[in-house]
């Protein structure tokens, strides 16, 4: 391909920007909502960079109409974004019409504006008050989420058509149960294990539920996932370590949706932690639900390997805390640099993962099930230096953006049906355990001001929507 060739998306493929309630809402005070995970956590000393929090973050609470219209600006056609259960049910208890007030008035501006909403129940932010009883390794949570689901579709569903039941819960089970690096801050293997079933189960229960009362709902669930690469893979070390990381981050959510099964390697990897106690009778079979749609979150791959050449799994939180590996059963495992450009992050800019990625969950998961594709998060955070006129002149962003664009278009072209591809983020904000100090908005927030400021990527990307082509 010459660079001159333009290379179009299709005539149904959707473009958006994702963002999550407790990263841009604020108003974690306001009108009944009470705190969750994160209110609590983010009080822990050491817990998050700076002892930052989300109490004000990019006060969309109270600038969503603003928001809304730059969206429309940017020419998005649909926008994700997730409620926050501790607005809806303070402390996970009766519904809060104020707080689901916010949510419905967001819909119709949304509306209003042309964007289709694309709403996620669960991003993180579990009500404190469900944590206190258990939170996540708690099976009662899982039922409570269904009705959670229940409560939000009776006030959202006559004009919301398209429901995530959760957000990459890897990161809300294993690395906030296991690792510790995200709230509620447990290290506990066993509790990464017993969060993630109850997570899967949660999701079956609220998926049977919404289906049950509206069959014409989108449904579906977003997970992270990644290419975790052999660094030899001629040595059965290496190929060992993928297998595990594959196991552990991949497969253990995958396998349960589609296939009404825990992997029986990671079973084995995992005995000694007791995943079977926490497994029912009818639990798998209630996990395994059609889904419409499968939401893929993509930042990077890996290449691991048994040799400690490399930098052990075991990390350090951003404050220096020490935590543990989110992995429950992977020690001498080692994630090997491989030379690639790296995001502020640290993590390296891997574009053709994506490509391989939707290739591999499509045939192996997505297509024998009827499950559509979508990229529901993709996106590098850098340290943007404001330019004399004011604008903001992120060319490695708009590069990343390109180039992984043009890598789902690479997917498209070996048969995978995706169908949409949403940036991560709309705009800066609270990003966990880093508070605001990394930057992935399309969008600059000034958080002294609020001032918000569409950055060179969000106008690289805004051409890219118009035109419905990469140049
Ligand atoms: C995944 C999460 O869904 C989102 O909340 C987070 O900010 C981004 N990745 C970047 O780390």
């Amino acid at each position: 391909m010459t660079t001159t060739d333009a290379r179009a998306f299709p005539s149904d493929f959707l473009f958006g920007a994702a963002t999550a309630a407790y990263q841009i809402e604020g108003a974690a005070h306001e009108d009944g909502r009470t705190d969750s995970i994160w209110d609590a956590f983010s009080r822990v000393p050491g817990a998050v960079l700076r002892g930052q929090n989300g109490e004000t973050a990019c006060d969309h609470y109270h600038r969503y109409r603003d928001d809304v219209a730059l969206m429309k600006n940017l020419g998005l056609q649909t926008y994700r974004f997730s409620t926050s259960w501790s607005r809806v049910q303070p402390d996970g208890g009766p519904v809060n019409p104020k707080g689901i007030d916010f949510y419905s008035r967001l819909v119709d501006e949304l509306l209003g504006a042309g964007i289709k909403p694309w709403l996620t129940l669960y991003h993180w932010d579990l009500p404190q008050a469900l944590e206190e009883q258990g939170g996540w390794t708690s099976r009662d949570t899982a039922a409570r989420f269904r009705d959670y689901a229940l409560n939000v579709h009776g006030a959202l569903g006559d004009r919301v058509n398209v429901w995530t039941t959760l957000n990459e819960p890897w990161c809300s089970s294993f690395l906030s149960y296991t690792g510790g690096a995200h709230a509620p801050g447990r290290q506990s293997p066993r509790d990464g294990l017993a969060a993630a079933h109850h997570l899967l189960l949660g999701h079956g229960l609220a998926v049977e539920a919404l289906r049950t009362r509206d069959p014409q709902l989108q449904l579906g669930i977003t997970l992270n996932l990644t290419v975790a690469k052999p660094v030899d893979p001629t040595r059965s070390g290496d190929v060992d370590a993928a297998r595990r990381i594959d196991a552990q981050f991949n497969r253990v959510f995958l396998d349960p949706i589609f296939r009404g099964a825990y992997p029986d390697d990671l079973l084995e990897d995992v005995r000694e932690f007791g995943l079977a106690d926490f497994i029912e009778e009818g639990d798998l079979a209630q996990i395994n639900q059609p889904i419409d749609s499968l939401g893929v979150n993509y930042y990077h791959g890996e290449l691991v390997s048994d040799r400690p050449a490399g930098h052990p799994l075991l990390e350090q939180a951003p404050t220096g805390r020490a935590i543990r590996s989110p992995y429950p059963a992977a020690d001498g495992v080692f994630y090997h640099p491989q030379g690639l450009p790296l995001t502020a992050m640290e993590w390296e800019v891997q574009p053709d993962g994506l490509r391989e990625l939707l290739v591999r969950v499509n045939n192996d998961y997505a297509a024998p099930a009827g499950t559509s594709l979508y990229v529901t998060e993709n996106g590098a955070a850098f340290d943007d230096v404001v330019a004399e006129d004011g604008s903001v002149p992120d060319a490695r962003r708009t590069a990343f953006l390109k180039d992984h664009l043009g890598a789902v278009l690479d997917a498209i072209d070996h048969g995978v049906d995706v169908k949409g591809y949403f940036y991560w983020s709309l705009m800066d904000n609270f990003e966990w355990a880093w508070g605001y100090d990394m930057r992935f908005g399309i969008v600059r927030v000034d958080y002294e001001t609020q001032e918000r400021t569409v950055k060179d990527s969000g106008h690289a990307y805004a051409e890219i929507i118009r035109n419905r082509a990469l140049s």
